[in-house]
């Protein structure tokens, strides 16, 4: 019998490895299930591409419901070429997630970049560059660019253009930046906000109203103010110097994209995109559905297993659970198990047998 009060998780594989890293947090979890008092209503929908090819509708209203009623939502990645010269935009796979973000109000996306010891050789970096490296992007991730007016039209003298407008509210800057500074006191209270104040109004506004925000709320923190492009280029040369970025969705996207390869690759980062209090949050790893390696046991799983770990942190009340998850992943990459990415042979499988093994020990 389901308890009322039981928090449940809402599992969206979606397409390319989305299954396969799914797959391995479906065994982590059925393990905290067994022997860490894991109490945790699972269930799992078609996403994307997936759920196109079966409904004709990358989210359907079903899958849009249950996620709303959800404690958390966890999602793999979607995409893939299957889906990106035929479909129209609105049923295509990325429309789902975006609308899905914007459906939860999922505005705050925390992205954390952190070097695990036993891989400060795996980055294309410098071992003295990446050492250590623990910072966090919060990226605003349900307006912007990606939510503003768009098309592709004909002009009056006949040449086409393509367009997406740019733009952010007063509370909609407020709230993200709110959590960035919060999330700041818990750690070495320092925020960078990045934006293009310098050509861009939107940017412009951003770092007026952050201004504001922090005199009147946050005068405690330290806040510095870079222009986005600086900030890709400071993340390259002194990564160490960041603690909380906080930044528009477009940038975020891209400089969280750019963060994962101080930690090794991509295949290690993970997400919570968090709503207002109360609201379940989705959770996600940044990277794609990489179609290149796709049903091969190739990928890392440990961006999705600790997108699973900031779940439990997050939403489902179980931040011990968070703790030793990322204490075994740890230990997992200690004992020298490693994915193609990051410079091993290690399957999918393998490397979240590594970690369970390490969650047992
Ligand atoms: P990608 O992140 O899928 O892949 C980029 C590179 O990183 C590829 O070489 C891939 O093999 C590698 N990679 C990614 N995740 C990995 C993992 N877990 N383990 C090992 N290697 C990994 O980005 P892309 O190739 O630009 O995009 C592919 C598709 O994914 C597109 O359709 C895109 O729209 C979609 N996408 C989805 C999400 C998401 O669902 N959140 C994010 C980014 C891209
Ligand atoms: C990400 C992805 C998505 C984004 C795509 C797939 C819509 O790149 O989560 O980083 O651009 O937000
Ligand atoms: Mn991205």
């Amino acid at each position: 019998m389901t308890l009322p009060n039981r928090p449940r998780l809402l599992l969206l594989p979606g397409d390319g490895i989305g299954p396969e890293v799914i797959g391995e947090v479906r065994r982590v979890a059925a393990w905290m299930a067994e022997h860490a008092e894991l109490e945790l209503e699972i269930d799992e929908r078609a996403f994307g591409g997936a759920s196109y090819d079966l409904y004709g509708e990358p989210l359907t209203k079903e899958t849009l419901d249950a996620a709303l009623n959800s404690t958390a939502v966890l999602m793999g990645a979607v995409g893939g070429p299957k889906w990106d010269a035929t479909t129209a935009r609105d049923k295509r796979p990325e429309a789902a997630l975006l609308g899905l973000r914007k459906a939860m109000d999922a505005f705050a996306n925390l992205r954390p970049a952190l070097c695990f010891d036993a891989l400060a050789d795996a980055s294309t970096l410098k071992r003295e560059v990446v050492a250590g490296l623990d910072l966090i992007i919060v990226r605003e991730l349900t307006s912007g660019v990606y939510f503003g007016a768009k098309g592709i039209d004909t002009l009056p003298s006949g040449e086409k253009r393509g367009y997406d407008m740019q733009q952010y509210t007063q509370s909609e800057i407020e709230r993200v930046a709110r959590v960035a500074f919060e999330l700041a006191r818990g750690r070495r209270n320092k925020v960078v906000s990045a934006e293009k104040s310098n050509v861009m109004d939107s940017g412009l506004f951003w770092r007026q109203v952050v201004t504001a925000l922090h005199a009147a709320e946050y005068p405690d923190v330290q806040l510095e103010h870079q222009l986005a492009d600086n900030t890709a280029m400071q993340l390259v040369k002194n990564p160490k110097q960041f603690d909380v970025i906080v930044t528009d969705n477009l940038f975020g996207d891209m400089l969280s994209d750019e963060a994962s390869m101080l930690t090794g690759s991509i295949g290690l980062l993970p997400s919570a995109a968090l709503s207002t209090p109360g609201k379940p949050g989705l959770y996600e790893p940044v990277h794609g559905s990489a179609p290149d390696i796709a049903g091969k046991n190739l990928a890392n799983p440990l961006a999705a297993i600790l997108s699973f770990g900031m779940a439990l942190r997050w939403s489902l009340g179980r931040p011990d659970l968070d703790d030793r998850l990322n204490a075994a992943v740890k230990k997992a990459l200690d004992t020298g198990v490693r994915t193609g990415d990051i410079g091993g042979k290690n399957s999918t499988r393998e490397m979240g047998d590594a970690v369970i093994k390490a969650l047992a020990g």
